[in-house]
């Protein structure tokens, strides 16, 4: 049945196996077969006639909108601005013309983000919401719900959600390029081929449950666990700190790499992990070069890469993660299976109640 634990010891692990299936599920309603081009279910949204976009989420929904924030600027050119609901809904920001509003919501129902939705009534030219739950008063009250068909998520700590969530924001903001003329036809191409393997991809990294379950029996040990990336690793670093807070107890913080330098590097010693998310791209060497100064403090790092950056990071690392290549907008997208593993085994391996963790709701529907 949709909500039985299939064989796995936890619904968190369940919905972190089934992300292949869902996630193609997903990029199936926005990409037909046979075609290149985004087509979204519902009302068409042309974004030629928009100039920039508002997101708005709480908790893993928020760090979804963090990185189509990189997707909608690099592939579509369109100013973005992102915040989490409670701050936004008080702060009464001005919202310019042609602007459209975005709400991503699992559950649709948080009470922050339908109050964000609700001040952007009558000012945003477009609202529109990215939900798990389509009868759910968010969806209802935007001009436009997407569905991202990860089915039911009975895990507290959202995961397959998360990534659902992702490959619609992407296909989003592919239709805005489109509709905008930023990308050329083969890029548009290649991303679609890209979506198209990327469930194949999704499995690939699930195979290295028993590398990451290693790496995730040290990490229980710590106290503080440091995660850093760059670019579109960076909310990834994010949503793998809460992750790993969420359902371990582990304080872990996410961090931009460059930012290292101004604050955490204070806390590196023999003590501290520091998760390292860096596929080989163009900001790779850079990491690298953060990673060297966490290792001289004796900082121990899990490098979470593919071939051609494993092969490069030098010696001295505590513990590799491999990932299968992938086209480079794809990227949060199968990195989130190991940073929702390595959570999910750290806190099996402290033995804590990774579905029902404690003073954590599901669905938060009071402020
Ligand atoms: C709670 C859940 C999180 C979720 C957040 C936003 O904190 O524990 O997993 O990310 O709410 O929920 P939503 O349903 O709006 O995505």
């Amino acid at each position: 049945s949709r909500t039985d634990k299939a064989g796995h010891k936890h619904y968190m692990a369940k919905e972190i196996a089934e992300q292949p299936v869902v996630v193609a599920e997903a990029i199936r309603s926005c990409l037909p077969a046979a075609s290149d081009r985004i087509c979204l279910p519902g009302e068409d949204l042309d974004f030629s006639k928009l100039d920039r976009l508002t997101m708005v989420a709480c908790g893993t929904a928020f760090y979804a909108c963090l990185t189509a924030k990189y997707w909608f600027e690099r592939l579509a050119k369109m100013p973005v601005e992102v915040d989490i609901a409670s701050e936004f809904r008080y702060r009464e920001p001005p919202i310019p013309e042609r602007s459209l509003a975005l709400f991503v919501s699992q559950s649709g129902e948080t009470a922050d983000t339908l109050a964000a939705l609700r001040y952007c009534e009558g000012k945003a030219d477009k609202i529109v919401s990215v939900v798990n739950v389509p009868e759910s008063s968010i969806a209802r009250e935007s001009d436009l719900a997407l569905p991202i068909h990860a089915g039911v998520e009975i895990g507290v700590a959202s995961t397959k959600a998360f990534t659902c969530q992702l490959a619609v924001l992407l296909m989003l903001a592919l239709k805005a390029a489109a509709d905008r003329g930023t990308l050329t036809d083969e890029e548009l191409a290649d991303h679609a081929a890209a979506l198209r393997g990327l469930p194949s991809a999704l499995n690939t990294a699930l195979e290295q449950d028993n590398s990451i379950r290693v790496a995730a029996q040290r990490l229980s040990e710590a106290r503080d666990v440091l995660f850093l990336g760059r670019g579109l690793m960076y909310p990834l670093a994010m949503e793998g700190a809460l992750k790993l807070k969420e359902i371990s107890y582990i304080h872990a913080e996410g961090y931009a790499s460059g930012e290292l330098k101004h604050g955490p590097i204070a806390l590196i010693d023999k003590n501290m992990p520091v998760v390292v998310m860096a596929p080989r791209d163009v900001l790779f060497d850079k990491t690298v070069s953060n990673m060297q100064e966490v290792m001289a403090r004796k900082g121990k790092v899990i490098l979470v890469s593919d071939d051609e950056g494993i092969a490069e990071a030098q010696d001295g690392v505590w513990a590799t993660i491999r990932m299968p290549y992938v086209h480079p907008s794809l990227t949060p997208i199968l990195y989130a299976v190991p940073a929702q593993l390595l959570a999910y085994h750290t806190a099996v391996a402290k033995g804590t109640d990774v579905d029902q963790p404690r003073n954590l709701a599901k669905s938060v529907t009071v402020e």
